[in-house]
């Protein structure tokens, strides 16, 4: 008898054998179902104009405006920067970056080939020019909101592996002698930690003391 009513199909609209229907059935709305609470009818919301994702700096919700961009090339990078930082860095920059920009970083990476490619816009190179010499947190400011013909990063990588992603691009410009070395702020330091400290469960920050590969 036991194994009989285990199989009996439930009716919905009629729950007689139910204790508290109302947990057994949510009456929220479910995402992607109509809602007539709401004026366009949908039961997705965006976050609130003006929400920061925990952890994110503040500088950065400044997304595509002039302001913006001439502010960030004041923001250093706030990453103790050291050669698994330059690795991840490195790593992420040829999945994410160099299909456009080159993995030598002279913007002539396969999707645009010199102009023969399918994307084609020309990809800044950071091995010469004005683009060769942008500070860090310019960088990053692109990487996280786009610039012009180049779309956003924010959604791919985090800002952690932004940063790292930034420290490789100077460390190569460095190392090749187009761009001159970032002073390191100390007072950044803190702020790093106290980032890294909110990061728990996301992606493994790489170079920071609790990495572990
Ligand atoms: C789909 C191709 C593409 C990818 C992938 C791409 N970019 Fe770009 N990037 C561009 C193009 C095109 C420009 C030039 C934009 C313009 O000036 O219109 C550009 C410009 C830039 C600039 C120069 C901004 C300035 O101030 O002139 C930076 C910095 C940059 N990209 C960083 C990155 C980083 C970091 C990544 C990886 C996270 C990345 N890009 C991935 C296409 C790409």
């Amino acid at each position: 008898m036991l194994l009989l009513s285990a199989c009996h199909t439930r009716k919905y609209h009629e729950p007689k054998d139910i204790y508290m229907p109302d947990m057994e059935y949510s009456r929220a709305y479910d995402p992607y179902t109509e809602n007539p609470v709401f004026a366009d009818n949908q039961s997705s919301r965006l976050p609130v104009t003006g929400t920061i994702a925990r952890g994110v700096s503040l500088p950065y919700h400044i997304p595509q405006s002039d302001s913006g961009y001439a502010y960030s090339g004041t923001v250093q990078n706030p990453l103790h920067v050291d050669d698994s930082i330059l690795k991840e860095g490195k790593r992420l920059f040829d999945i994410y970056c160099a299909i456009c920009h080159g993995a030598n970083l002279d913007g002539n990476g396969p999707l645009y080939k010199g102009g023969s490619g399918p994307f084609i816009a020309a990809p800044a190179n950071f091995m010469a020019g004005a683009t060769s010499a942008l500070p860090a947190g310019t960088i990053f400011y692109v990487a996280t909101y786009g610039l012009r013909n180049m779309g956003s990063y924010a959604s791919q990588v985090n800002q952690h592996q932004r940063w790292m992603i930034v420290s490789y691009i100077k460390s190569v410009e460095r190392d090749k002698g187009v761009s001159t070395p970032e002073k390191e702020d100390s007072t950044l330091h803190a702020l790093e930690a106290a980032y890294l400290s909110t990061l728990k469960g996301g992606a493994a920050p790489a170079g920071s003391k609790t990495a572990s590969k």
